[in-house]
């Protein structure tokens, strides 16, 4: 039987310093492929949102949505620790925040929740979701979920005054009983402070190479956006262009009557 990744198998990556190999996952299909390909952490990011949703951002996906692509990908994924996101406004109060972490183990079988931000009322969320045994991955930096407040995608702690307060932050967080932390459009250097400083992993998504492991979006990866793809993300396929001239093969196929084989399928005798 396959052995499942754990919190501790996590922090013990730190320990022996193996890089954490992390990427989203929004359905079953793409769960199976992650997990098979030996990613230790299958994040269920709210960035399905925009990415399979088809929203502007993040800010609209509810709590039955990501619990819905949640169980798809908790079915796909037999080795990866699953992480579901904490949707915008979930975490409103800590009791909100307990319920619905909850409902992720409960309902959609994921491993644990991540969370948006450093300030008191996530400090609070985190050490409650814990002290319920609701594993917490935190995430600092850029946290899309306040795209309206931090001005647009923007790198954070650029400045002296701005990285101390999120290694601050990460350090209340690690205190309160996160047990990794997502680093989102960081400097470098201000990335490789905190990972030092930290007992617990850091994951970086445009932060560098200094993190404990990265994470990406599984489309961006694979080349599955029409529009919008981030700086930091390297493509490593053209899925999209695949797909869409694979499409227009079986077009041509039915369009020209040689979809169907001339060997009849279903003549008399044959089963379906
Ligand atoms: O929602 C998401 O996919 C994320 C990652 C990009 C870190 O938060």
């Amino acid at each position: 039987m396959t052995k499942r990744i754990t919190t501790h198998t996590l922090l013990q990556m730190k320990v022996d310093r193996k890089r954490i190999v992390a990427l989203t996952a929004y359905d079953y299909p793409s769960a199976v492929a992650v997990d098979q390909a030996g990613v230790e952490l299958i994040l269920v990011g709210d960035s399905l949102a925009p990415v399979v949703l088809g929203y502007e951002n993040t800010l609209p996906v509810t709590m039955d949505e990501m619990i819905h692509h949640a169980k798809a990908v908790s079915r796909g994924a037999k080795r990866a620790f699953v992480v579901a996101d904490m949707p915008f406004m979930a975490d409103v109060s800590v009791d909100d925040a307990v319920r619905n972490g909850g409902r992720f183990l409960k309902e959609a079988g994921a491993s644990a929740v991540k969370l948006e931000g450093g300030h008191p009322p996530q400090i609070a969320a985190v050490r409650a979701l814990v002290q319920h045994g609701i594993p917490v991955v935190a995430h600092l930096g850029f946290t899309p979920q306040h795209l309206h407040q931090l001005g647009g995608f923007r790198i954070q702690g650029k400045t002296d005054e701005a990285a101390t307060e999120i290694l601050r932050q990460a350090k209340e967080l690690e205190a309160a009983g996160a047990c990794a932390l997502v680093l989102e459009l960081v400097p470098d250097v201000v990335a490789q402070r905190i990972t030092a400083e930290l007992t617990i992993p850091t994951i970086g998504i445009g932060a560098g190479e200094g993190c404990d492991g990265q994470i990406q979006v599984f489309h961006d990866l694979l080349g599955m956006h029409v529009d919008h793809r981030p700086k930091h993300a390297r493509v490593y396929a053209d899925l999209h262009g695949t797909i869409v001239s694979a499409l227009e093969r079986y077009g041509e196929d039915v369009r020209a009557g040689r979809f169907v084989s001339s060997e009849p399928l279903y003549g008399a005798g044959n089963k379906a």
